[in-house]
């Protein structure tokens, strides 16, 4: 999640201290509040990096934020390609929503009664788009966010995932895949990993749910590559069924954001650990002795999207 640091100041580092601690992925997206740096210091065993796409002067951003993260040593790219342009979000437009952060007379009001939130963004200064700094005017929130609006936009070509991929030497997952056909073209050169993604619903709020479109990309890919997913997963009945369903990893993005909002430095390990108890119990509860086993389960799925004849 970018800007994950507007929720909780520091969020970043907070999840990748917790994720090393648990020996689980923690991705930093490339508008995080944290550098692609400082993450690989708190998380190095742990750490993928997620990529957007800065199409001026022959995408030299974006090479140099790959350089950076192959430099830092991070395991995993993670190129996303279902962010095809600015999407519109009402409640976003409402509630004043948008980076650089607006200073008005209800944002302040809320600073003013939120003490412990407040404490900590003095003491971590205000969230910027950490990764941008190279390349802005100034290392502060206006100048960097306004790196990402104006320079970033697009999904990634299929051309660019290919150039991508050939200077990438560690494992490369696609991210938003939703189509069989994606996500055997994204296999076909050369993704290690496809991650199905509707990006939280976030986007386009006509895309189908991630879960649904699981099944035909499996039956698909799953044989020659893994398939991840996310958007949706709240606990580990989403995790186990995910699974059943033929994907071997899950990630959720908001479970960690509604942990840290409402706990502050305990709410990434108290989600880790709702997420361990519950897969552990829905584990139980269908007779399955470990997550392996549970990609045996037989799902009833009535809804899933056929794509008989993609
Ligand atoms: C606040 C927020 C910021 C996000 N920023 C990014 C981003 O910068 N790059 C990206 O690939 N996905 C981003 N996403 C999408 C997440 O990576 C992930 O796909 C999504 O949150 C999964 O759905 P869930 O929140 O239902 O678990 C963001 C999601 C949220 C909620």
């Amino acid at each position: 999640m970018g800007s994950a640091g507007l929720i909780w100041p520091g969020a970043e580092k907070l999840f990748a201290a917790e994720a090393q601690r648990r020996r689980i992925p923690y991705v930093l997206a490339t508008p995080g509040n944290a550098s692609i740096e400082e993450i690989a210091a708190i998380a190095p065993d742990v750490f993928w990096f997620q990529l957007y796409r800065f199409p001026d002067n022959d995408h030299a951003i974006t090479f140099d934020l790959v350089r950076r993260a192959d430099e830092a040593g991070a395991h995993v790219l993670v190129p996303t390609v279902d962010s095809a342009g600015k999407s519109k979000r009402p409640r976003d437009i409402k509630n004043g929503c948008r980076v650089p952060f607006p200073i008005n007379p209800w944002t302040t009001y809320q600073v003013l009664t939120s003490p412990a939130w407040t404490l900590q963004l003095l003491r971590n200064g205000m969230p910027i788009t950490a990764n941008l700094v190279p390349y802005a005017e100034k290392a502060s929130q206006n100048s960097t966010a306004e790196v990402m609006q104006v320079r970033s936009g697009g999904s990634h070509t299929w051309e660019e995932l290919k150039r991508l991929r050939d200077r990438w030497k560690r494992p490369f997952v696609v991210k938003g895949i939703l189509h069989p056909q994606d996500a055997e073209r994204a296999v076909a050169l050369g993704a290690d990993g496809i991650w199905v993604s509707n990006h939280g619903g976030r986007h386009f709020d006509g895309a189908p749910a991630s879960v649904d479109v699981l099944p035909a990309i499996v039956s698909a890919v799953g044989s020659r590559t893994t398939v991840m997913i996310d958007s949706g997963i709240r606990g580990g009945l989403d995790v186990v069924r995910a699974l059943a369903l033929g994907a071997k990893f899950c990630f959720t993005g908001r479970c960690f954001a509604y942990g840290l909002g409402a706990l502050g430095p305990a709410g990434a390990p108290h989600v880790a650990d709702l997420f361990l108890d519950e897969i552990r119990t829905e584990l139980l509860h269908v007779g399955a002795c470990s997550v392996a086993e549970a990609a045996s389960i037989k799902v009833r799925h009535p809804n899933a999207w056929r794509m008989d004849n993609y």
